[in-house]
């Protein structure tokens, strides 16, 4: 390199006699008290960093030579947020919830500013979208910083909320999925499912591929299609997924209450390609559940909101106690995780005082109340086939055998939102899908854990339970193989510390 170089390319190169000037120079005045900065030098160089620490300093930044406690900015250089998380997990330090992570950009920023500048999106190397809404969640207050640990590829130890930063990204991954669960390719599907659940537990948005390293579950295929969006803002491959005339007929076809992967392949195979043919149809037999799918298909289809949710919870309520008064009722599923809307409403019933004999009648009794209300549209009662030693299952999709019942109701409207159903020719009311579980008392730990979801969180937790602790888990029972006993739990942190895991809270359990 020639000297001339050196002189127009700037700090960037070694100036081995300006940095030792600087390096030298007397302790400047700190004109912004609240500011602490440590700049990495990994990937920056010792010279620039010395550069950079006086440059700021005559601006009158703190900066430690150290990084300690006080430390309230990190600013780094050709790093993404997951390089300097890793960094610092390296160093065996822990980012307090305070600590901002921040490109070169900022501090460039601050110094032609001569003032500390706004922290946006663009500066921020992670983003603390859980340090954000804490304040409006106080349960939230509690949690620790953001994990800095390596990320586990089991989403039982990852918490996800409901803020998912890279939905680009899970969306398109999500419809592959589907896509691949239509097509009957399971490996795929569990592949393409992991791989957005990991992206949804992300603190950070991915902006480049840089940030996708050290992430596990993300195969070639995957970093190709994150690849294409970070690139072009959409996968080719995802388009012609969603044009693709299959993949549409199953999401219509399998969009009706009872009708699966199996009934969809008939009638696309037949040639159905709308609904109304196929309601039409004289030749087609309809199972019952296929009946009331599309007898209330518009109401099944669209979501049921969280207000709907709380309407049928007191019917529910006043249903379930007329039967069984000191019955707990506790709604899972979707909504117990924070969800605004859901596909349905489960619940989980328990009671410490039901015999074994008047278990099997509650949910006949239940269902009958609620016909008698003129409120029960469908009614499918799943008989218990539960075993008290039975062993867990090993499947991780496996069905529990707890007494249930998957029903339509009718829902009343209220009379605030009575307005928006005006047009449905004096319709008023909407059928819900609810699913009730009934379960012996002192398996509720298990049941409620097994129906809060999500389907992701819990195929994960078998998995671990099974390849990293020797156990068994389902919705019924936690064994341990080892030691062939059956572990007791009254509540799911208990059953969390069976499992060695970190207590995950609901609402952190959307992966
Ligand atoms: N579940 C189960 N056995 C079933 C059905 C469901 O254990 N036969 C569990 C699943 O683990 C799932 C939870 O119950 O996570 C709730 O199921 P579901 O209502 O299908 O999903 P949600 O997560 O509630 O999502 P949505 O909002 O679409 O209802
Ligand atoms: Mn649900
Ligand atoms: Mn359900």
């Amino acid at each position: 390199m020639d000297a001339q170089c050196t002189v127009h390319l700037g700090p960037r190169k070694k100036r081995p006699r300006q940095t030792g000037a600087l390096m030298a120079s007397t302790p400047h005045d700190v004109r912004f008290q609240e500011l602490v900065l440590y700049i990495l030098e990994k990937k920056m160089g010792t010279s620039r960093r010395a550069f950079l620490m006086e440059l700021a300093r005559r601006k009158g930044f703190r900066v430690e030579n150290e990084l300690s406690d006080s430390v309230t900015h990190i600013v780094a250089e050709n790093n993404s947020g997951s390089d300097v998380l890793q960094w610092l997990q390296v160093q065996n330090i822990k980012a307090s919830s305070q600590l901002e992570l921040l490109d070169i950009s900022w501090l460039n920023d601050c110094l032609g500013a001569g003032k500390p500048v706004e922290m946006t999106g663009k500066h921020q190397l992670i983003v603390r979208r859980d340090f954000s809404t804490a304040a409006s969640n106080p349960g939230l207050q509690k949690l620790p910083p953001p994990a800095l640990q390596k990320i586990s590829q089991y989403a039982c130890q990852r918490r996800t909320t409901l803020n998912n930063c890279n939905c680009i990204f899970t969306e398109a991954l999500e419809t592959l999925a589907e896509n691949c669960e239509f097509q009957e390719n399971e490996g795929s599907c569990v592949a393409f499912m992991r791989a957005a659940s990991v992206l949804k537990s992300l603190p950070f948005a991915i902006v480049s591929m840089k940030d996708t390293e050290g992430i596990p579950c993300l195969g070639d295929k995957v970093k190709c299609i994150i690849e294409e969006i970070i690139e072009d803002g959409e996968s080719s491959e995802v388009k012609a997924v969603l044009n693709d005339e299959r993949y549409q007929s199953f999401k219509l076809f399998t969009s009706v209450f009872g009708v699966g992967l199996k009934t969809s392949e008939k009638w696309f195979r037949m040639g159905f390609r709308t609904l109304s043919k196929i309601k039409s149809d004289k030749s087609l037999k309809f199972t019952r559940m296929q009946k009331a799918g599309f007898l209330y298909y518009e109401d099944l289809v669209s979501c049921v909101t969280r207000a709907e949710a709380e309407a049928v919870s007191v019917l529910v309520k006043e249903a379930v106690w007329a039967c069984l008064p000191d019955a707990f009722i506790t709604i899972t599923g979707g909504f117990r995780r924070g969800k605004k809307i859901g596909h349905d409403v489960d619940f989980l019933i328990t009671s410490p005082e039901v015999t074994e004999d008047e278990e099997q009648q509650i949910l006949h009794k239940v269902t009958n109340f609620l016909e008698n209300k003129g409120l029960l549209l469908y009614c499918d009662i799943i008989e218990s086939t539960f075993e008290k030693f039975k062993l867990p299952s090993r499947k991780v999709d496996a069905l529990d055998h707890f007494q249930k019942c998957f029903l339509i109701l009718k829902l009343h409207h209220q009379r605030v939102d009575r307005g928006e159903y005006s047009q449905q020719e004096g319709k008023t009311w909407k059928a819900i899908r609810v699913d009730l579980v009934l379960c012996p008392y002192e398996r509720r730990a298990f049941a409620l854990l097994g129906w809060t979801g999500s389907r992701q969180f819990e195929r994960d937790l078998r998995r671990y339970a099974t390849h990293e602790r020797k156990m068994m888990l389902d919705n019924h029972a936690l064994y341990d193989k080892t030691k062939r006993i059956f572990l007791k739990a009254e509540s799911e942190e208990e059953i969390f510390a069976h499992l060695g895991l970190d207590y995950i809270e609901p609402w952190e359990r959307n992966a």
